[in-house]
C-alpha cells in the first residue's frame, strides 16, 4: 500500500479492507461514501468486477460495512451504493447496526442501452444512516432547492401581518435527479461508473461540517475527495487501481485551484429535483 496527498487530504492507493484496518484509526471519521463495486462485471482499468456468487460479493461487503462502521464516530452518518438487487442486502444487514434515515433513489437519465423486453433501469439506490439518531449533522439550510409548484407567479401568504411571498425553497425529498457523469461534461474522467460532483455536493453539504474527515473507501476518480476538498471538509480516499489514483491526485488539485466557484458553476447547470 502507498500513500500520497497531505496531512487533510490523504489517498491510499491499495484494498479498501486492508486500508481500513491498518490505517484508518477507528471512530475517527463523521461522514463515510461508500460506492463499492456493484457485481455486475463492470471493468476497472482492465480488472472485471465479478465474484462467483452472490453470497461472495454480499460476504465481501458485509466486511467493509462493519469496517466503516468501527471508523466512524458516534456521531456520524454513512451514504453506501450498490447494485439495485443487492441493496435490499444491505438494508437488512444494516438496519439492525445504525439507524435507516432514507431510501434515497438516485434517478436519472436513460443510459445509452434501452431496454426492449423489460423496463430498464433508470435509478440506483442510496442507504443514507446515522449511528445516533438524537444527534447527527444535517445542515438542512444548505441543500435548500427550488420546490417546483407550477405557478407561473409567486405565491403571496396573505395569513402574514404584513403579506409576504411564500418561501418556495425546500429540503430535498428523497428521489435525487442528477445527470450521469457523460463523456462530453466537464467533470469527466476516464472511468465507468463516476459519480456526478452535484451528488457528492448534496452529501457532503448535508452531513459535514467544514473540518470534517470523509471517508471514502472505494474512491475510483475520487469525486468524493474533490468535492471534500472544495468545500473545505479533509478526506481519506482508498483505491486498488493505480489509473484511477492518478487521476485522484490530478483532481485533488484541480479542486484547490477551484475551490467554491466550479462547484456552484455545476451544481447550476446538472442539477434538477423531483417534486417531493
Ligand atoms: C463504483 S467505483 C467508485 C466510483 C467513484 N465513486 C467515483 O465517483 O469515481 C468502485 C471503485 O472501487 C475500486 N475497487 C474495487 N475493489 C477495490 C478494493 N478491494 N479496494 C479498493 N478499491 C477497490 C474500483 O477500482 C473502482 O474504481
Amino acid at each position: 500500500m502507498e500513500i500520497f496527498g497531505t496531512h487533510q487530504h490523504r489517498i491510499i492507493h491499495g484494498d479498501a479492507l486492508q486500508a481500513l484496518q491498518t490505517l484508518v484509526p477507528d471512530h475517527s471519521v463523521d461522514l463515510v461514501f461508500a460506492d463499492p463495486p456493484y457485481n455486475i462485471g463492470k471493468c476497472f482499468s482492465g480488472h472485471i468486477e465479478k465474484w462467483n456468487t452472490e453470497e461472495a460479493y454480499l460476504h465481501w461487503c458485509y466486511q467493509w460495512l462493519d469496517l466503516c462502521l468501527q471508523k466512524l464516530k458516534p456521531h456520524g452518518s454513512l451514504y453506501v451504493m450498490t447494485a439495485t438487487q443487492f441493496m435490499p442486502y444491505f438494508d437488512i444487514y444494516l438496519r439492525h447496526k445504525i439507524n435507516i434515515l432514507s431510501r434515497i433513489v438516485w434517478n436519472y437519465d436513460s443510459s445509452g442501452v434501452q431496454a426492449k423486453k423489460y423496463f430498464g433501469s433508470m435509478y440506483e439506490p442510496i442507504l443514507y444512516a446515522v449511528k445516533d439518531k438524537q444527534h447527527y449533522t444535517f445542515n438542512a439550510a444548505d441543500i435548500l432547492i427550488e420546490a417546483k409548484t407550477g405557478a407561473r407567479r409567486k405565491l403571496i401568504d396573505y395569513r402574514k401581518a404584513i403579506p409576504a411571498i411564500y418561501n418556495t425553497q425546500k429540503v430535498p425529498g428523497n428521489v435525487w435527479d442528477f445527470s450521469r457523469v457523460r463523456y462530453r461534461m466537464n467533470e469527466y474522467e476516464n472511468h465507468p461508473t463516476q459519480k456526478p460532483v452535484a451528488l457528492l455536493e448534496r452529501i457532503i453539504r448535508a452531513s459535514s461540517h467544514k473540518g470534517d474527515t470523509i471517508l471514502d473507501p472505494f474512491s475510483g476518480t475520487f469525486t468524493t475527495c474533490a468535492v471534500a476538498r472544495q468545500l473545505g471538509r479533509n478526506s481519506i480516499g482508498i483505491e486498488l487501481q493505480e489509473e484511477y489514483v492518478k487521476i485522484g491526485l490530478r483532481r485533488l488539485q484541480l479542486a484547490e485551484e477551484y475551490k467554491g466557484e466550479k462547484l456552484q458553476r455545476q451544481r447550476r447547470s446538472f442539477e434538477t429535483d423531483s417534486i417531493a
